[in-house]
């Protein structure tokens, strides 16, 4: 089968090398220095996801569950052997933040979950296998009159691993694997692309490659409509915008509602790299954004874990990734024992049991929890001290849990809750690959 496809795509390198006047070429995109979006958290009211039903405890649960799921998908992605715990299904409802954008003659608006662990870019596109019902947000490509499909011999099409790729009736499919047996499938296009910025001016970036999808494998719940991929292979956002830089500020919301908050992301010359630096660890795939993850401090006392144990095995397995997808961070359990045995040392709070997954909760006060000590990873080279609105949620009335979970695996993911109010800037031209970490206040007008 390898060699198959490695046949098809010596051959159609071949044919475009030798018929280049007939490639359909993606203009490049405008030349704007950049721009800043908004991205809307799922639970937010401007959501497309949004149920006003959900508790606070319903909220969390599913949070939990997302992220448990995420990590068995990048696990499972990540692994030559699958090893997932298979309690927790691989659902494609994961994801945290929607991006907003408008594809197509005339612009239709869509939504989509922004995924620095995704490389494609797709939406949901009418006609849709598994359901006849035109959902709110699907974009049908026979409305639009800019729309193309992508010929195998486009060098889009060449852009996708080989794997995920295959020709019909020469043009460019993929399938996009997300874990254990779920895909979703369709067809490589292209068309234009626009953007709405903070002060409602839209900014046409031209035309992009992306994923038309019709079909998924497993079940899409709800009105998510695609993927935005973040990632920095070439068919990515960043990538095919051509910028070399990107970052997010992710609000603590200030109400359960997330009334008025919403974080931000920045492209090209807004994306700053403010704070301190943490380069990616060389030499793993280009996939998902792995750090250097040295240790973790409660408060002045070091973890005592074992060392190595965030780094890359060598069969791949394993790391600290940073990721905007997964909302708790999770570490493998040598550290999550050692941190919850520092904090239950550290903090003289009557504990509370809460469920199976959040192990460490307490009957306090937020006012109490905010004098605890903090906890600081220790990135190389740089130090992430979270925040108390960030280390505990509030689970029900005066409980407060570690908003941290234990990893199934030896994989370890800074989620986005720790993440928020620092200003995250990714950092992707080669050679200079690294993350930057600066605390802000991500609620400012400023940001
Ligand atoms: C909203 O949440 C409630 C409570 O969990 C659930 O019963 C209902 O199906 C959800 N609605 C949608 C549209 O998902
Ligand atoms: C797209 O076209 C179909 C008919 O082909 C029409 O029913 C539908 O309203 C159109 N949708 C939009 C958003 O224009
Ligand atoms: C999808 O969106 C529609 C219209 O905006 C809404 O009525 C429906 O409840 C949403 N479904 C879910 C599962 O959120
Ligand atoms: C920390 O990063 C620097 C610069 O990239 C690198 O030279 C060094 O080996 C790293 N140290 C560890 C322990 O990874
Ligand atoms: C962050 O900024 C918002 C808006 O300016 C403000 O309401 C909030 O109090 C600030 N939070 C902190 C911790 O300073």
């Amino acid at each position: 089968m390898a060699c198959f496809f490695l046949f098809l795509s010596i051959f159609f390198f071949a044919i475009s090398i030798l018929i280049p006047a007939s490639t359909p070429h993606i203009t490049n995109p405008t030349n704007i220095d950049g721009f800043a979006v908004h991205l809307i958290h799922r639970d937010s009211y401007l959501s497309p996801v949004h149920n006003s039903s959900l508790t606070t405890a319903d909220r969390i649960q599913s949070a939990v569950h997302r992220s448990f799921s995420r990590l068995n998908r990048i696990h499972s992605l990540s692994s030559p052997s699958l090893t997932r715990d298979i309690s927790f299904d691989i659902v494609l409802d994961d994801g945290e933040y929607f991006m907003t954008f408008s594809i197509g003659t005339p612009p239709r608006q869509v939504y989509a979950i922004a995924d620095t662990g995704s490389e494609l870019t797709w939406v949901k596109c009418l006609p849709w296998k598994q359901s006849h019902e035109e959902a709110p947000h699907t974009f049908n490509p026979s409305n639009s009159s800019t729309y193309m499909k992508l010929p195998c011999f486009s060098p889009s099409c060449r852009d996708l691993n080989w794997y995920k790729r295959f020709c019909i009736k020469d043009y460019c499919y993929y399938k996009e694997r997300y874990g254990d047996g779920l895909t979703t499938k369709g067809t490589l296009s292209t068309d234009k692309f626009s953007f709405e910025d903070d002060y409602k001016n839209t900014i046409d970036v031209g035309n992009l490659a992306f994923g038309c999808s019709d079909d998924a494998s497993g079940p899409i719940l709800g009105n998510e409509t695609g993927i935005v991929g973040l990632s920095r292979r070439p068919l990515s956002l960043v990538s095919q915008l051509k910028y070399t830089n990107f970052a997010y500020c992710m609000v603590v919301p200030a109400n359960k509602h997330w009334l008025g908050a919403t974080s931000k992301m920045y492209f090209g010359s807004e994306a700053d790299f403010l704070g301190g630096q943490a380069p990616l660890v060389t030499g793993s795939n280009n996939q998902y954004y792995h750090l250097t993850l040295q240790g973790i401090s409660v408060g002045d006392e070091k973890l005592q874990i074992p060392s190595g144990i965030f780094d890359i095995a060598e069969n791949g397995e394993g790391g600290f990734i940073i990721d905007s997808g997964t909302t708790y961070t999770l570490l493998r359990g040598e550290a999550y024992d050692a941190l919850v045995k520092a904090l239950s040392e550290a903090i003289h709070l009557p504990r509370k049991h809460y469920g199976e997954d959040l192990e460490l909760c307490f009957e306090a006060s937020f006012e109490d929890l905010a004098l605890q000590p903090d906890i600081t990873f220790h990135l190389n080279a740089t130090d992430v001290i979270l925040t108390k609105e960030t280390t505990y949620e509030p689970v029900a009335d005066g409980v407060w849990c570690l908003s941290i979970l234990r990893s199934k695996s030896s994989l370890s993911i800074l989620g986005n809750v720790q993440q928020r109010n620092y200003f995250v800037a990714y950092d992707i031209s080669q050679g200079n690959e690294a993350v930057y970490f600066a605390p802000v206040n991500c609620s400012n007008p400023s940001f």
